[in-house]
């Protein structure tokens, strides 16, 4: 949603450290269409990463050295992300006044709105709508804790990347998306010419800077709200959009890990066969009966959204949601799909990013490249940041 950089890449790395895969991938965005030229992952053991916050350095330093080592990549910069309770993304509404000033004066309104002390986030906003009535404008506002970013940077610094980008993980993940939608799957769409002069930048990771610079293509207006629900290991972010602006974003502590976990207690399997179940593999289980935990557990995230959707509705902003788009492991669960799409009476689809790319067969084993897909939504949206 923000356009970080200024200067358009010919390639860029994306690194998503989630709490149980570390992904990094090498899109090469010089052509007609990005091209990921690398791509590896590597487990992270569940005690590395607990709700979001980084608990053993070490661990999670070997994991982005092992992703990166499988992919070969080169060293090159990184765009990578932070999620979960240090960052906040909140609408707000402040007085009417330039978009310069308000960057002056946001740090004021910012008091208000977040529980940080003011002195130690970083902040960036959007303009939203710039007359709401009554010489008011409305904003949304990013902030994250400095010593987050400032740790997650000196993190990739230390696994021997340079971090050029620190992102929110649910605005690459919508970055993602919109790029898919603008792009259509699997077909190839001229670039488009830009006349925009390079402009020199920093090479320090500036996560807030800017906003002046260009946002990333969205698609034409549909007018659709679309809920982006990224269910991981640990937590489940949803992502709540319409024409390319976010109105919503939440995490809900509801991932894989909780449906493992079912599966071991209510079938008695092991969790090396409630893996498998979780990844869609369902040759060893009672169908039935895996369908009925998945939506018992589907339901809970079905009621954590309801709070978000019942805010849109009453304040008159949405009458509900009108697409589910599926992205991380999560997606493979059997029925998580179906019964969120039966749920809401929407269409509903599983994120495909790798769809809108060129890869050489080789990066993956057989079927292997289907059933990352979905995991890579957000990864491919951070190297999607910039150049395409
Ligand atoms: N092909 C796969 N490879 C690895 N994990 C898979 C696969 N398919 C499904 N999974 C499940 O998805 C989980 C990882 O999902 P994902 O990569 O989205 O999580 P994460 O990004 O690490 O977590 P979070 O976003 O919560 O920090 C695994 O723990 C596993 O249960
Ligand atoms: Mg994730």
């Amino acid at each position: 949603m923000f356009g970080f950089l200024n200067r358009k890449r010919k390639s860029l790395i994306g690194l998503d450290i989630g709490s149980n895969v570390v992904k990094c991938l090498r899109l090469d965005v010089s052509g007609e269409r990005p091209i990921l030229t690398h791509f590896g992952m590597a487990d992270l053991p569940p005690e590395a990463i607990v709700d979001g916050e980084i608990m053993d350095r070490e661990l999670v330093i070997e994991a982005i050295k092992e992703a990166a080592d499988k992919a070969e990549i080169p060293n090159e910069p990184v765009a990578s992300a932070v999620a979960g309770r240090a960052v906040i993304v909140k609408k707000i509404v402040m007085d009417k006044m330039s978009e310069e000033d308000a960057r002056e004066a946001i740090y004021w309104e910012a008091e208000q709105h977040v529980p940080f002390d003011i002195d130690d986030i970083t902040l960036d906003f959007q303009i939203l709508q710039p007359d709401i009535g009554a010489d008011q404008m409305e904003l949304l506002l990013v902030a994250a804790k400095k010593d987050m970013i400032l740790g997650h940077a000196e993190l990739i610094r230390d696994a021997g990347f340079n971090p050029l980008v620190i992102d929110v993980a649910s605005f690459a993940n919508q970055n993602a998306w919109e790029y898919l939608a603008a792009h259509g799957k699997g077909k190839a769409v001229p670039a488009e010419e830009t006349d925009e002069a390079p402009v020199d930048r920093e090479e320090d990771p500036d996560p807030f800077s800017g906003g002046e610079d260009e946002a990333p293509e969205a698609p034409g207006p549909s007018g659709e709200f679309v809920a982006l629900l990224d269910v991981g290991g640990g937590v489940t972010n949803v992502h709540i959009i319409k024409d390319g602006v976010p109105y919503f974003t939440r995490d809900l502590p509801l991932g894989t890990a909780h449906f493992i976990e079912e599966f071991q207690k209510q079938l008695g399997l092991t969790y090396e066969t409630a893996q498998r179940v979780a990844r869609g593999d369902v040759e060893e289980v009672d169908v039935q009966l895996v369908s009925d935990i998945v939506r018992s557990v589907g339901m809970e995230i079905y009621q954590g959204l309801e709070p978000s959707l019942s805010y849109l509705k009453t304040s008159g902003e949405a009458t509900g949601i009108d697409r589910i788009v599926l992205s991380g492991g999560g997606s493979h669960l059997p029925g998580l799909l179906g019964f969120l799409a039966e749920q809401y009476g929407v269409p509903s689809e599983v994120s495909d990013p790798l769809a809108a790319l060129d890869y050489k067969p080789e990066l993956f084993a057989e079927g292997e490249a289907a059933e990352l897909s979905p995991l890579l939504t957000v990864c491919v949206g951070l190297a999607l940041r910039e150049g395409v």
